[in-house]
């Protein structure tokens, strides 16, 4: 049993007492079993830290053999391992520590540190992986010169790779080689990498702007070199973008890109060798999505765009992981924006926000977006560090514009270049470049929880002023009971009774505004009020969602079509669709769950008929605009969550709208059918979007003539995304067709692991009774294995998202879940963790599934040996 987890509080950093500036390592890779590490560190009193005579470093797994200071070795007195720290008592003021010892690869289940997966070693070492490898400081802010030289058996590894430049290599005794890599830029131990493996390579070059050549190589398993091209294509985009946006150009003479089939993360952004899960980086149109695609550029670009805001900057402490993940998320949201429809990336990173971060920030886990405390840094990877994190970046971006942002970026780079920083460093050099007073701002990155606004109005004819009167409150999360008011960026314009926008002039400013303007709420309440404004208007608020709030307003359904039709912010026009079926689809559980009838109104058809046929101007965006409230942001809503009653509530409004829209939708599926070649490009994929929506409708009313269509385009499609969609909504549909189609699919796709994910996720998706067991079953398939992260995200992962059967009412579902989790804890704790978090918002329920899911988080509590990974979440949401 492990020792119980202790909790780490910001409060209590305290600078390294010692320093290591230089890390020599040698890495022999003597079998799958068993590797010899041995380390010399150039290690030093830290003059700020905290003066000691005894050398604590950090280790986990690593059975240590020896140890020497200054080339004599130790007695074994004077050093002392444990399970979690090597201790060495009365070191001098500067010396050189060598260690030697002894590494387990295949052993590795957790993916962390130097593992093996089908071809060879590869690793992982954010947050806490190189204690894995070596003892070692192993924290952010030691930064340390690294030299790597590998030695591994030459025929079945012929690939030796780690961070920075090659600088040597040859050939050894007994069929072995060796390569030696020197990284020239100081870095943290989480940024290291190795890679020893049976690899194909693709090569390229990227000409930075000042006219330097960058050696790009992208290594894939044998025989899949073709998925690669367009992920190298995306990285030398994302190369090019960072110039122009950011003047930020790539530093190394030499850029590799790894791709593993076993990862913990999504990609990792190990300075000068990234390391990509494959469903991150390979892609090819018969086995990809539209969605993978998007996906692997922004991917490829976020992991690029870390090479300054993260590895050249970098984070002090895991407090401060925002700093990094939250800037590099809203860079790589700039990028998207920019390279696809703004108002699309816009919606999709809300609707993210929405199912994920919002219920985390409402629960059990919610944290700030800097932390003040936490047992498990791996548990920190989360929603609110990311997509939060990401969104506070763009309120500072609204609040200071576009160009003080990037003189602030500027600066930050100038001041902090080779450091490792905290969140305030990136806040101050805004503030300083911009001139803007962004202290309460701050309060942002403190306080958890999602703020509401509250807001009101009043129209004056007499004097045709409008008042806006907003409230801000936000609701208590664990250890901060009471809150203080935020700086909330609040952007709004305001839309004539006939949808035109009127200018805006706001009282006590000089200057008219447009018609769109952003309000600086910082008070508790404020008031605004417009000036000359000719006639009631119908408010459009927070637009671009200029902050992450909850905005209340008493809209009714004529302002809301209103809105639909006209707002120039196309993000409020997907709003106000939003809002339209979201104000709909409550009234319609509360009718559920009274035994009363559910019916929708007319108007609903119509606002949604008058979207479909607008569709041409933008496919993409109609086909956000027609997709309904996700059921977890409907269930957020609720006092007490009745996933069922929102299923069959939200189901119900899907089959209205596509009976009342029945032609409509025919005529979109058969319209936006895209002939030639396929391209992922944002237009042809926006197009696909609308027509397998349009399909999915349709199936829906589960006519045998759109079955036998989508069994036609499940066999005729040339690409995954028609093939997946046809898939998807037979998986959904009880018919003889169904269980036809999904053999097929696996029996097709079998020899493609990304595929046989899509074909997993597809089965636990299902809405139909039965797919509790069927789930079961297919954890014992062949083609499931709890050792590999991709397979468990795909079966349990989105089991654990399915409202009707994960939530069965007679437990069925969280009792799988429970037996998978503690199974799945003795081999890779990271992902049972977050499998666990499924969990973690009992509390939320009605009594019935409450108790269950209660139930379940005390059984895998009382489970010995417990990881201190899962420990934390269950510890946490029983609390
Ligand atoms: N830094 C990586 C990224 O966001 C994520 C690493 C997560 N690590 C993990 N063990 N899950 O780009
Ligand atoms: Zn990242």
């Amino acid at each position: 049993m492990e020792a119980p987890a202790s909790t780490v509080y910001l409060k209590d950093y305290r600078p390294p007492s010692f320093l290591i500036p230089e890390v020599v390592l040698d890495i022999d890779l003597q079998s799958e079993d068993e590797a010899l590490v041995q380390a010399t560190l150039a290690v030093r009193r830290n003059p700020e830290g905290a003066a000691s005579g005894t050398l604590v470093l950090d280790l986990d797994e690593v059975a240590v053999e020896a140890v020497a200071i200054d080339g004599e070795p130790l007695v074994p007195a004077r050093w002392q391992a444990d399970a979690r720290h090597l201790t060495i008592r009365d070191v001098p003021e500067s010396f050189r520590l060598a260690t030697r010892s002894r590494i387990h690869p295949r052993r590795n289940t957790k993916l962390m540190g130097i593992y093996t997966s089908s071809t060879g070693f590869f690793s992982l070492c954010e947050a806490e992986g190189f204690r894995r490898i070596t003892p070692f400081l192993d924290r952010p802010d030691v930064m340390a010169r690294y030299t790597v030289t590998l030695h591994a058996d030459e025929e079945r590894y012929p690939v030796l790779l780690a961070n920075g430049n090659l600088e040597a290599q040859g050939a050894e005794g007994g069929g072995r080689h060796w390569a030696r890599w020197v990284d020239p830029f100081p870095k943290p131990s989480y940024l290291f990498a190795v890679v020893a493996a049976r690899l194909d390579r693709e090569q390229d070059s990227f000409r930075t702007r000042s006219g330097r050549s960058v050696l790009l190589q992208f290594f894939v398993e044998p025989g899949k070199l073709d998925q690669g091209r367009f992920a190298l294509d995306a990285l030398k985009q994302a190369m090019k973008w960072d110039e122009e946006r950011y003047g930020l150009e790539v530093d190394l003479d030499e850029y590799n890109v790894v791709a593993v089939g076993d990862f913990n993360a999504g990609a990792m952004e190990n300075k000068g060798l990234n390391i990509f899960n494959t469903k991150l980086v390979l892609a090819r149109a018969d086995i990809s999505t539209d969605g993978d695609f998007n996906f692997i550029d922004r991917t490829v670009a976020h992991e690029y765009f870390h090479n300054w805001t993260g590895n050249r900057v970098t984070c002090r402490d895991w407090f401060q992981l925002a700093l990094k993940e939250g800037l590099t998320v809203f860079r790589e949201q700039q990028y998207a924006g920019d390279r696809y429809s703004r108002a699309v990336a816009r919606i999709q990173a809300v609707r993210n926000l929405r199912t994920g971060q919002f219920p985390e920030d409402a629960g059990p886990m919610a944290h700030p977006v800097r932390p003040a405390a936490y047992q498990q840094v791996s548990n920190f990877y989360t929603a609110t560090v990311y997509q939060k994190g990401a969104e506070l970046v763009r309120m500072m971006h609204t609040l200071v514009g576009p160009e003080n942002f990037r003189k602030g970026i500027a600066l930050y780079f100038r001041l902090h270049d080779g450091h490792a920083v905290t969140t305030d460093a990136l806040v101050e050099a805004i503030e300083q470049a911009s001139g803007a007073d962004l202290g309460q701002f701050r309060l942002w990155y403190e306080q958890a929880g999602t703020p509401r606004l509250a807001v009101r109005d009043r129209y004056d004819e007499a004097t045709h002023t409008y008042e806006l009167t907003v409230t801000q409150s936000c609701p208590p999360t664990p250890g901060q009971p009471t809150k203080q008011a935020l700086h909330i960026p609040l952007a709004v314009g305001l839309l004539g009774p006939n949808g035109r926008e009127f200018a805006l002039r706001v009282e006590g400013e000089k200057n008219g505004r447009g018609t769109s303007t952003v309000l600086s709420l910082r008070g508790e309440t404020e008031v605004f009020r417009f000036l000359d404004v000719p006639a009631r208007p119908v408010p459009s608020l927070a637009r671009n969602f200029s902050a992450p709030v909850l905005v209340d307003y008493p809209y009714d359904e004529d302002a809301l079509q209103l809105l639909l039709g006209y707002d120039s912010d196309p993000f409020n026009r997907w709003e106000a669709g939003q809002r339209l079926a979201m104000d709909l689809l409550l009234v319609g559980v509360a009718d559920f769950r009274a035994g009363r009838p559910v019916q929708f109104p007319d108007y609903l058809a119509q606002a949604f008929g008058r979207v479909l046929a607008d569709a041409e101007q933008d496919p993409a965006f109609a086909a956000e605009a027609l997709s309904l409230p996700p059921e977890v942001v409907v269930a957020e809503q609720l006092q007490e969550i009745d996933p069922l009653a929102v299923h069959r509530v939200r189901f119900a409004m899907r089959t209205f709208l596509a009976e009342r829209l029945h032609d409509a939708f025919q005529g979109a599926y058969e319209r936006y059918e895209t002939p030639g070649a396929y391209s992922p490009d944002a237009v042809s994929a926006g197009r696909r979007a609308l027509r397998n929506l349009s399909l999915a409708f349709l199936m829906d009313l589960g006519a045998p003539t759109t079955r036998q269509r989508a069994v036609r385009q499940l066999e005729t499609a040339t690409n995954m995304t028609d093939a997946l969609a046809a898939l998807s909504a037979l998986a959904n549909c009880d018919c003889p067709e169904r269980r036809v189609a999904l053999d097929a699919f696996y029996a097709k796709w079998q020899d493609e692991p990304l595929v046989v994910d899509k074909w997993l996720a597809t089965e636990a998706l299902s809405r139909l009774p039965g797919t509790v067991e069927r789930v079961r079953d297919l954890t014992l398939h062949p083609a499931f294995t709890l050792q590999n992260p991709n397979k468990v995200y795909a079966l349990l992962g989105s089991f654990g998202v399915n409202q009707v059967n994960f939530h069965a009412a007679d437990g069925s579902g969280y009792r799988l879940m429970t037996e998978q989790a503690l199974l799945l804890d003795a081999v890779n704790p990271q992902v049972a963790s977050r499998m666990v978090r499924n969990f973690e918002r009992y509390g939320r329920f009605e009594p019935v599934r409450r108790d269950l899911m209660r139930a379940a988080l005390e059984q895998i509590a009382a489970k010995p040996g417990l990881s201190r990974e899962t420990a934390e979440v269950v510890g946490k949401a029983l609390a």
